[in-house]
């Protein structure tokens, strides 16, 4: 077996080419965004993803692309014959010369396959069904999957080849995959998605030459995946107007603003512990802002049960969600809708107070661009100058009250309480009192 470790002799640092770790354009543009550029000569790249989700497209495009740009590229299809590869692209459309394909299992020959074509970019599709005749595990197993990878890691960095590989997981993310090679990797991207839905997100995990904050977004089509350039109008595309439960948060997704849904839900519930769900948010923030709703803002949602979900599979885990998400809430609650042409942007504190958050004007832009009229922030908030009419508050209580969140029979139910008794339903235009109305009021 080729072993290509070497040695490295020190080098004046002044004499360094910075240059040759620069990223280079794989000419699939979500990929790079996620990349930061493109893949870097030298550097590994594990694709983790559930089965079925477009993992071997996404690589077989990439690869296209790139030969489309020069480069050679080598797929190693270690699951599906080189005809099954050539059948797939033969759907994404003109194959361009530069694209090797060799189906093969065995370590030994991918890095024979390497050393013949001398490629450019390597793609191993998967890592989990490569194995070393040398190692006396089975294919597939940690210690198989380990020393696989790392030969290729070897590899990459000798020849200076950019090595992309393929690893499944599963629904529970466990696995002898993806997971034990997160160290030995330079990147780590998932790509992830709804089977029975079009959308397919792409994120770096782990990311040694850039940031890991940028969302690659496809879309599954006939003819492979499609990026999409203008995710907010997606994602807000389904969105059904005029139902309580449903606030409008401008996310920042990396460098970019992302319009994201935010939907609640307040059920009934028997059970003495009743479920509190979050998804796409964090469960530990949501059990703050209901504590919150409850303490300081009296939104009580005891002995009830709660879901709040992102719409599209979208994750926002940052706190300036915190605002839409108890808006939502409040909405479900009182089971009134907010306003259509509203965003909501801020982080709550402990005491309810609204804090404002980063890149607040370019959220907003966002939001007007796409036809949103209003945006509710905190008092502090620095705006965009521009059409949307901006409302500040102080506090979540502020916020709720701005919007009449409130129902009138609460509102009503809460007056009454404050009355002298005899009072209660008592219209304020000083008719007579409705029997009926009463005893509904009562029995509330
Ligand atoms: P695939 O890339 O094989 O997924 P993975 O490698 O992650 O297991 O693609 C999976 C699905 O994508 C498969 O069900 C077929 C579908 N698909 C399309 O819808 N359009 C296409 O152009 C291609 C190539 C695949
Ligand atoms: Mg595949």
């Amino acid at each position: 077996m080729a072993n290509a470790t070497t040695t490295q002799r020190p080098v004046p640092l002044a004499e360094v080419d910075g240059d040759a770790a620069a990223p280079r354009p794989t000419g699939v543009e979500e990929f790079d965004r996620v990349l930061g550029g493109g893949l870097v000569p030298g550097s590994v790249t594990l694709v983790g993803g559930e089965p079925g989700i477009g993992k071997s497209t996404l690589l077989l495009q990439a690869a296209i692309a790139m030969a489309g740009l020069g480069l050679r590229c080598l797929l190693v299809c270690a699951e599906e014959s080189a005809q099954q590869v050539k059948r797939r692209a033969a759907r994404l459309g003109p194959l361009p010369a530069g694209v090797w394909v060799v189906a093969e299992t065995s370590l030994a020959g991918v890095l024979a396959a390497v050393d013949e074509v001398a490629p450019d970019v390597l793609v191993v599709d998967s890592i989990q069904t490569v194995f070393d005749s040398e190692v006396e595990s089975g294919p597939g197993s940690v210690t198989q999957v380990r020393a696989c990878a790392l030969s290729l890691v070897r590899v990459s960095k000798s020849q200076r080849l950019a090595t992309i590989l393929v690893g499944h997981v599963t629904k529970e993310g466990t696995l002898a995959g993806p997971r034990v090679l997160e160290h030995m990797v330079d990147t780590v991207l998932s790509f992830e998605g709804e089977r029975h839905h079009a959308l397919r997100l792409l994120r770096a995990t782990k990311h040694r030459f850039g940031a890991t904050g940028e969302l690659g977004l496809f879309e599954m089509t006939d003819a492979g995946l499609r990026g999409v350039p203008d995710p907010s109008g997606l994602f807000l595309g389904d969105r059904r107007h005029g139902a309580a439960g449903s606030a409008v948060f401008p996310a920042m997704e990396g460098q970019r603003p992302l319009l994201t849904e935010i939907q609640a839900l307040v059920a009934g519930s028997n059970m003495a512990m009743p479920r509190r769900s979050a998804s796409g948010l964090d469960g530990g923030r949501l059990a703050l802002l209901v504590a919150v709703l409850d303490e300081r803002a009296g939104v009580n949602l005891t002995g009830r049960e709660v879901y709040v979900s992102v719409v599209g599979g979208v994750r926002v885990y940052e706190p300036g969600a915190d605002l839409a998400t108890a808006l939502a809430l409040a909405s479900a609650a009182f089971n009134h809708p907010l306003p259509t042409d509203l965003v909501a942007c801020g982080e709550i504190g402990l005491a309810g107070e609204l804090r404002q958050v980063s890149h607040t004007p370019r959220r907003l832009a966002e939001a007007a661009r796409l036809g949103f009229r209003r945006a509710l922030v905190p008092q502090s908030a620095e705006v965009p100058a521009g059409p949307l009419e901006v409302v500040r508050a102080g506090t979540l209580v502020e916020a709720i009250g701005l919007l009449q969140l409130r129902r009138s029979r609460d509102t009503e139910a809460t007056e009454s309480r404050s009355r002298p008794p005899g009072w209660a339903g008592r219209p304020a235009d000083g008719s007579p009192i409705d029997a009926n109305n009463i005893a509904t009021q009562s029995a509330r």
